[in-house]
C-alpha cells in the first residue's frame, strides 16, 4: 500500500505534527509506503512528489509550517488539471490519499472520492469553520496568539485612555474573534454572523466611557459586516476557489469610531502572525491523533471520510458533510454578549 499525503490551503500550525504521525503510523504499524505530494493539489498536477520515510519525520513535531509546502491550487478550475491529478495518482502508484486541509482542499478531496479515488481528509484550519468536528487543528494556536495580542493591547489602551481595535482572521466565520475576545476580556466582539450598525458600536463605546471606563478593546473578525454593508476587502483579486482577500475593517472602524465618539482610537491587524510559528501542545496532540486515525481509516478501507473530534474521540465523518461551513451559533454569541 502506498499513501500519498498533501497539505493544501492556508498555512496552519500543527501540519508537521500531522505529517509526522501519518509517517510513523503508516510505516511502523502497517509497513505502508508514504509519498509526500508537494504544494497541495499543485503537486499532483505537476508531478512534484517525494518519498517520506521515518527520517523525514524527525524533529518536525514542534515546527510551524509544513515540510510539504502548501498552495491554494484548485485542480477543478481547469479540466486538464483535474485529468492530470487522476493520471498522476495512477502514475505514482498512490493507493490512498490523505488530504490535509480546510473546506477548499477537502472539497476537492470530496470530488475526487466521487470519481473513485480512495481519499481520507484531515481537518486543518485556523478558522475552525469545518463541520462534523468540534475543533480543527491550528485553531488553538491561532486563538492563543490572538488572545495574547488582546492582553497586550489592553494594557497600552488603558495607559493611553484609548480605544484599540484588534482585527483577526477567520474569513466568513467569527470563531477566532469570539474566542480571542472572550479569553482577552474584550469589550466588544464583531463577527460576520452578527452584523451590527456602526452607530450601535459607537453607542456602546460611549456608554462604557460614560460609566467611567477610560479605554475599550474591540475584537473584529476580518469578515465582520457593519449593518447591511458589504465585507471590506483588501484587494479585488480572487483566489482559485473564488475567495476575496478580506481585511481592512479594523482601519475603517478606527477612523469612524474616533470621528463619531471623539475618543482617541487605534487599530492593529494580527494577520499572518496567527498562522505562523510553533503549534500549541493542544494542536500537536490533536494533529497527532488525527494523523494516526487517518492511517487507521485507510487500513480499514473507510474512504470518503474526514477524521473528526467529537466528545474527545476521533471519529469518521463523511467528507460531503464535513465541508459544510460551521458558523458561530446564536447560543455562543449570546453567551459572549455578557461582556459588551
Ligand atoms: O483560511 C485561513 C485564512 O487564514 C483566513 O482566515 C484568511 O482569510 C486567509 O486564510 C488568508 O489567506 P492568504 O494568506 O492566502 O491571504
Amino acid at each position: 500500500m502506498k499513501i500519498g499525503v498533501l497539505t493544501g490551503g492556508g498555512g496552519c500550525p500543527g501540519l508537521n505534527a500531522v505529517i509526522r504521525a501519518i509517517i510513523r503510523k503508516a510505516t511502523i504499524t502497517y509497513k505502508y509506503e508514504v509519498l509526500g505530494i508537494m504544494r497541495g493539489w499543485r503537486g499532483l498536477i505537476d508531478g512534484e512528489v517525494k518519498p517520506l520515510d521515518i527520517n523525514s519525520a524527525y524533529g518536525i513535531l514542534h515546527q510551524g509550517g509544513t515540510i510539504l509546502r502548501t498552495s491554494r491550487t484548485n485542480p477543478y478550475k481547469n479540466p486538464e488539471d483535474a485529468k492530470k491529478v487522476l493520471e498522476n495518482i495512477k502514475k505514482y502508484g498512490i493507493d490512498a490519499l490523505v488530504a490535509i486541509g480546510g473546506d477548499d482542499t477537502l472539497g476537492v478531496a470530496y470530488k475526487l472520492s466521487k470519481e473513485g479515488v480512495k481519499v481520507v481528509g484531515i481537518p486543518k484550519t485556523i478558522d475552525n469553520d469545518l463541520s462534523g468536528t468540534e475543533v480543527t487543528f491550528g485553531f488553538d494556536t491561532a486563538i492563543s496568539i490572538a488572545a495574547e495580542a488582546v492582553d497586550r493591547a489592553t494594557t497600552t489602551a488603558e495607559s493611553h485612555d484609548r480605544v484599540i481595535i484588534v482585527e483577526v482572521m477567520g474569513r466568513h466565520a467569527g470563531w477566532i474573534a469570539l474566542y480571542a475576545g472572550i479569553a482577552g476580556g474584550a469589550e466588544m466582539i464583531l463577527i460576520p454572523e452578527r452584523p451590527v450598525k456602526l452607530d450601535e458600536v459607537c453607542n456602546l463605546v460611549k456608554a462604557r466611557h460614560a460609566r467611567g471606563r477610560d479605554y475599550s478593546i474591540i475584537v473584529v473578525a476580518e469578515g465582520a459586516q457593519l449593518g447591511e454593508g458589504e465585507m471590506i476587502t483588501s484587494t479585488e483579486e480572487k483566489d482559485a476557489f473564488g475567495h476575496v482577500r478580506l481585511g481592512g475593517i479594523g482601519k475603517f472602524l478606527e477612523k469612524e469610531i474616533e470621528k463619531r465618539t471623539g475618543l482617541e482610537t487605534r487599530s492593529m491587524v494580527l494577520g499572518h502572525l496567527q498562522r505562523g510559528g510553533n503549534p500549541t501542545a493542544f494542536d500537536r496532540v490533536l494533529g497527532t491523533r488525527l494523523g494516526v486515525a487517518a492511517v487507521e481509516l485507510i487500513a480499514k478501507g473507510e474512504f470518503g471520510n474526514m477524521v473528526a473530534l467529537q466528545y474527545n474521540k476521533i471519529v469518521p465523518v463523511a467528507l460531503g458533510e464535513a465541508i459544510e461551513q460551521k458558523l458561530v451559533t446564536d447560543e455562543w454569541y449570546e453567551m459572549a454578549q455578557v461582556l459588551f
